[in-house]
């Protein structure tokens, strides 16, 4: 495979383009953010990165709380509007039809049309450049119940989750595999013999 070099570029992909909600009373406000994704496992941290021109940079600066919503492909409309429209001009849950709910462990509200939600408390913010890394720790996740089986068991495949490829929106293709199935043993089939 031949390549070309580039200098340093944020070509990591696919994103999830998720819906970060944040504000508590007046000035709920959402926000549509690439640059996110996990921390750590325990506690359980994730982090936002956001420019400080963004209206919610002021709001989660202040109130040191939000809540990220996954996207799925029925809100790709939501999550690119959410992404060009500032809370400055527009009520966006108003303008999206996206209707709230209270968080519980922090005082943002949720997405109801989200089928994960997680409620994360700011514990650090780190200036990087054009961005600044709001580290923080998720405290409750809001997960739904659809998705979940008998046994308890998460089937995340079927939220239809939406991702970002470098200026566009995918929904999640096959699946190819699972965690560990690369040196799983596989069960060896059982011959039966013929008697005739
Ligand atoms: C797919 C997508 C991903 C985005 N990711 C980020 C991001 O990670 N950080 C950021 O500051 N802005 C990001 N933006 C831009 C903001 O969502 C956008 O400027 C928004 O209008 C800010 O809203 P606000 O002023 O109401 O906070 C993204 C936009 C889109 C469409």
């Amino acid at each position: 495979m031949s390549k070309i070099k580039w200098p340093g570029s944020v070509l990591l992909a696919p994103v999830p383009p998720v819906l970060v909600t944040c504000g508590d009373g007046d000035n709920e406000n959402i926000i549509t953010i690439g640059w996110t994704g996990v921390l750590n496992t325990k506690p359980p941290m994730t982090y936002i990165s956001l420019r400080p021109s963004r209206l919610s940079y002021e709001i989660i600066s202040t109130t040191r709380e939000f809540t990220i919503n996954l996207s799925t492909v029925d809100l790709v409309k939501a999550v690119d509007f959410c992404g060009v429209k500032s809370g400055r001009d527009i009520n966006k849950f108003e303008a999206m039809n996206l209707k709230s709910v209270p968080g519980e462990s922090v005082k943002c509200p949720m997405l109801a049309a989200s089928p994960l939600s997680m409620e994360c408390r700011v514990k650090e913010i780190i200036p990087l450049g054009t961005h600044e890394l709001f580290m923080a720790e998720i405290m409750t996740v809001h997960v739904e119940d659809a998705l979940i089986d008998a046994n308890g068991k998460l089937h995340m495949d079927k939220a239809n989750l939406l991702a970002y490829v470098h200026g566009e929106y995918f929904g999640l293709g096959e699946k190819y595999g699972s965690f560990g199935y690369s040196v799983r043993k596989k069960k060896k089939k059982k011959t039966v013999k013929k008697t005739n």
